[in-house]
């Protein structure tokens, strides 16, 4: 269930220009040349041009389940390698990437704990998972400190090391940032 039309997702791009939360996302998740990045939900794609400035559209993933935004993201980012999916079924192999990031898309998901146990399992032994999403006080549009709780017991549960959540100042939001890394042995 992506909740993005073609009409929803270019009247998103119009509105959500402004690269502040991307970055910070990005920033946290410490991207360097080299790296094998996957972004997840990437929208129209302001979070992938910032990876693929560091380590190159040609080590640069994204999906998302609209289309639209997928034309987006392909149009901003030649070269990246921009598909049609959802978190719950990433369509790269095993142990792909060194670091997978996601911003507000979380939420969107259908099957939080299924997105969860893919994008680890695409995750490269000693690769960083990140996930942003606005803090909130009730359930909506970003995430709660309950269900910070849930993901980062299920993150736990599901053989991450190092789960831990930042927050980052956001003009006056505060997104929470839930970092992980996948062990080099299980
Ligand atoms: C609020 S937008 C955020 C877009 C982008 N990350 C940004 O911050 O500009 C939410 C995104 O999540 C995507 N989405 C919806 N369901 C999803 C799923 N199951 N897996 C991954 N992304 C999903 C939407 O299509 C949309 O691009």
């Amino acid at each position: 269930m992506t909740g993005f039309g073609a009409v929803g997702a270019r009247l998103y791009a119009w509105f959500n220009r402004h690269p502040e939360a991307n970055r910070a996302v990005v920033d946290v998740a410490a991207l360097r040349p080299g790296d094998h990045v996957l972004e997840v939900g990437c929208g129209p794609g302001v979070g992938l041009e910032l990876a693929a400035r560091v380590v190159g559209a040609e080590r640069a993933a994204a999906v998302d389940p609209s289309e639209t935004f997928v034309a987006m993201a392909r149009k901003r980012v030649p070269g990246a390698d921009v598909r049609v999916a959802g978190a719950e079924d990433v369509p790269f192999d095993h142990a792909t990437f060194t670091a997978i990031y996601t911003l507000a898309s979380m939420h969107h998901w259908s099957d939080r704990d299924a997105g969860l146990a893919r994008l680890i399992a695409v995750l490269a032994p000693g690769g960083r998972l990140v996930l942003g999403e606005r803090l909130l006080d009730k359930p909506g549009h970003g995430i709660t400190p309950v269900q910070i709780d849930e993901v980062t017991a299920r993150l736990a549960a599901l053989g991450q090391t190092g789960v831990r959540t930042v927050e980052r100042r956001v003009g006056r939001r505060t997104l929470a940032v839930i970092v992980s890394e996948r062990p080099f042995q299980a």
